[in-house]
């Protein structure tokens, strides 16, 4: 699918999970919920969370969770990572790719990392649902249509199997952004490290 110019829209690649990783680093740098989660150190975020995301993006490939990425000239520029209905979550086992993380990450960023995870799975959706579990644009590229295209990506998918599709984010600039995409706000919540935490959903276009 190509949904605007010179923009290829697929499934991660063997060989892509370190470019995957390296745009989702470089997107979530100065996201308020992984600032809160830290390290606080913007530089100390910077080395460790490729990382993190590189754990995360080998986990979701393995483990059930889809990694959609969206390339220009042939570099990826864009990063969804997303649950078919049913999927969610990773299974127990995935949490060992995140051990490099773990350690060098130190303690207190490990320990607000759980209390996210647990107050931001206890309010998830209980029905059949689609679930946009990260999307990380190159910051070079933001404002050129790659969210976009990947979101039409995913809703497309999610509009055959007519469920919605369910998200979250701490970042109030992406409420409007999700707004204009068909989202609206189900619930609004605040993180055990005191920041706000929009849920949004968007109904399947056949409902
Ligand atoms: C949020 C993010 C995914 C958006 O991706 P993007 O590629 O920059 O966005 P696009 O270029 O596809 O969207 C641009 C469009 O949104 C519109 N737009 C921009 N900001 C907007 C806002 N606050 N409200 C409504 N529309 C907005 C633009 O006018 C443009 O509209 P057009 O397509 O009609 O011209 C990207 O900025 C990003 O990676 N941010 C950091 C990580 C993050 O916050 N991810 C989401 C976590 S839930």
């Amino acid at each position: 699918m190509s949904a605007a110019p010179g923009l290829d829209i697929g499934p991660a690649r063997s060989g892509e999970s370190r470019a995957a990783a390296r745009v989702l680093t470089d997107a979530f740098l100065d996201d308020p919920v992984a600032s809160a989660i830290g390290p606080r150190r913007r530089s100390h975020r910077r080395l460790i969370s490729p990382l993190s995301f590189g754990g995360i993006v080998t986990a979701s490939r393995r483990h059930g969770a889809r990694v959609t990425l969206a390339r220009r000239d042939g570099a990826v520029v864009g990063v969804v990572i997303s649950f078919d209905p049913g999927r969610w979550p990773l299974s127990d086992g995935a949490v060992v790719y995140e051990l490099a993380w773990v350690l060098v990450a130190g303690p207190a960023p490990v320990r607000r990392a759980i209390a996210f995870d647990r107050a931001v799975r206890a309010e998830h959706v209980g029905y059949e649902h689609m679930y946009l579990w990260f999307l990380g644009v190159d910051p070079a590229a933001q404002g050129t249509g790659v969210g976009r295209a990947l979101l039409a990506d995913l809703h497309a998918r999610a509009d055959a199997r007519g469920v919605p599709t369910y998200l979250e984010t701490g970042t109030m600039d992406n409420v409007p952004w999700y707004g204009s995409a068909g989202y609206s706000v189900v619930g609004e919540m605040t993180l055990p490290h005191g920041g706000p935490l929009w849920r949004m959903e968007r109904a399947a276009a056949s409902a």
